[in-house]
């Protein structure tokens, strides 16, 4: 899909389908609508699309009339959703040219390119026959000769589009293809394009700094572990002193080792790595907009599997911090990789760390799957974080973790536990865990396991990983203040 923008009045723009957007109670001033409306069809409801042919005064073939629902909601992120339903409508509507008309205001402009990208990209790669999801050629925005330059915001769009479109693309990659090799893989070539620093630390060299919970978790798969390392450095001039490290939890498939999962639904768990995939896609769009912060990813790459020489419950690992863990269920591996990545950042001279992991089903109990969980061990810097999520119409909710969830990690044998001993709370444990390692660094922990995929489509996104966590990543490198 091509955007770019067109400054041309709205009746000149030849295309197949010109898009205008109407507010519920603001008419908008198309005399040919006023029929629809005085029959009931037109209301500007959210999501309602009125497609017409032959609108006279308009050069375009079709003109679509989008509900943009009350103007009192209406923000960058809804017209995101709408640009995303009204590319997902006329998909299938042998529409091959698109224009939105829309006002000249850079936020309305990234939400629409980004929106429509979203909405355009399918997970279709291993159909034979893809026709029924034909793709979107050319999309204009029509935004009058008045106005700011707004190619800026264009491309702001385009890149997060895309790069979210990738984090999908190798996130929903099957688990007998993405192995921990192949995820890294990903990462290298992404990382040679977009002109970041790469580098994979493999099982030996993992060995030698002394990942023991990493490598504990990777012992019951054939497929090697891979720490994969990105590295992002902007121009000296306006440079912030501030070292950011995004950790994104990269288990390749996970059946929960020797404590292995029921089979119903485990197929899900090839999207254990959306954490890791999320911030590939965010360092994506780092290199092209070229925030004024350091910026270092790392993505713990394991597959957790139950083969004979798997760590068993029961085990006691050393980990790069020199603490260590008694491994009471191998199921909850993501903390035990997730920490030997946090140390490594640490040590890496990471002065900000942020991770988001698909790491609890208990966050998904206490939120659904509307709402991110948010732990964090130091005020400010959450209030970094839920500010670029708010600005990214992301959805987080600030979650709690005290020192009494701490003190439910204790182990009898070793300096912590992986699992609690009690029933509830478990994603406040399991960043208690996380907490234990990242302290004294400010840090949030995202747990993502019930926002990092789709299980039904929806009217603006195919089914399957919608990359969250991406936009935040990104927006908080850009914005970043001392
Ligand atoms: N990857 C899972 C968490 C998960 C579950 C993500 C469902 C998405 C959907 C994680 O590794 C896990 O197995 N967690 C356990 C922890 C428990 C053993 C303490 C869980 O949530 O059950
Ligand atoms: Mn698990
Ligand atoms: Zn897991």
């Amino acid at each position: 899909m091509k955007i770019t923008l067109d400054r041309r009045p709205l009746h000149e723009i030849d295309t197949d389908v010109l898009v205008v957007f109407e507010l519920e109670g603001k008419p908008l001033e198309i005399t040919a609508l006023q029929e629809f409306r005085d029959a009931g069809e037109i209301t500007g409801k959210s999501g309602e699309l009125t497609l017409l042919h032959r609108v006279p005064g308009f050069a375009a073939k079709r003109v679509l009339v989008a509900g943009a629902g009350k103007p009192e909601k209406f923000d960058a992120a809804v017209l995101r959703g709408l640009a995303g339903v009204v590319v997902r409508h006329l998909k299938t509507r042998a529409a091959g040219s698109v224009a939105f008309a829309i006002e000249p205001a850079a936020g309305l402009v990234m939400a629409v390119a980004e929106g429509a990208l979203l909405g355009d990209f399918e997970l279709d790669h291993f159909k034979s026959d893809r026709s029924g999801s034909k793709n979107i050629e050319t999309v204009v925005l029509a935004v009058g000769a008045e106005g700011q330059p707004l190619e800026a915001a264009l491309e702001r769009g385009v890149v997060l589009g895309e790069a979210s479109n990738f984090a999908r693309q190798v996130a929903n990659e099957p688990p007998n293809v993405q192995n921990p090799m192949r995820l890294a893989e990903h990462a290298r070539t992404m990382a040679t394009a977009a002109g970041l620093g790469c580098e994979v630390l493999d099982q030996k060299k993992m060995e030698e700094l002394g990942m023991g919970a990493l490598l504990g978790v990777a012992m019951g798969s054939d497929a090697p572990p891979a720490l994969i390392i990105l590295r992002y450095q902007p121009a000296v001039k306006g440079k912030s002193s501030a070292h950011l490290g995004l950790v994104g939890k990269g288990v390749t498939f996970d059946t929960g080792g020797i404590s292995i999962k029921p089979a119903e639904n485990m197929d899900k768990m090839k999207y254990d790595m959306c954490g890791g995939a999320a911030v590939l896609g965010a360092m994506q769009a780092i290199a092209r907009l070229k925030p004024p912060i350091a910026v270092t990813a790392l993505i713990p790459a394991v597959e957790n599997m139950p083969g004979s020489r798997a760590q068993r419950p029961g085990d006691i690992v050393k980990t790069l911090s020199g603490k260590t863990v008694e491994v009471l269920n191998t199921d909850a591996e993501g903390r035990l990789i997730l920490c030997d990545a946090i140390t490594y950042a640490k040590q890496l001279g990471c002065t900000h760390l942020v991770d988001a992991a698909t790491l609890t089903g208990a966050i998904a109990v206490a939120l659904g799957v509307l709402y991110t969980g948010a732990f964090s061990n130091d005020s400010g810097m959450l209030d970094r974080v839920l500010h670029a999520a708010r600005e990214e119409g992301e959805k987080l909710w600030h979650m709690p973790v005290d020192e009494e969830y701490r003190e439910m990690m204790k182990s009898a044998f070793a300096d912590i536990a992986n699992i609690s001993g009690g029933r509830y709370g478990g994603a406040s444990t399991a960043a208690a865990f996380l907490k234990e390692f990242a302290d004294p660094t400010p840090w949030v922990h995202l747990d993502i396991a019930g926002t990092a995929w789709v299980e039904e489509p929806k009217p603006h996104l195919a089914k399957g990983p919608t990359a969250v966590g991406l936009r935040t990543f990104v927006h908080l490198a850009e914005h970043w203040r001392d």
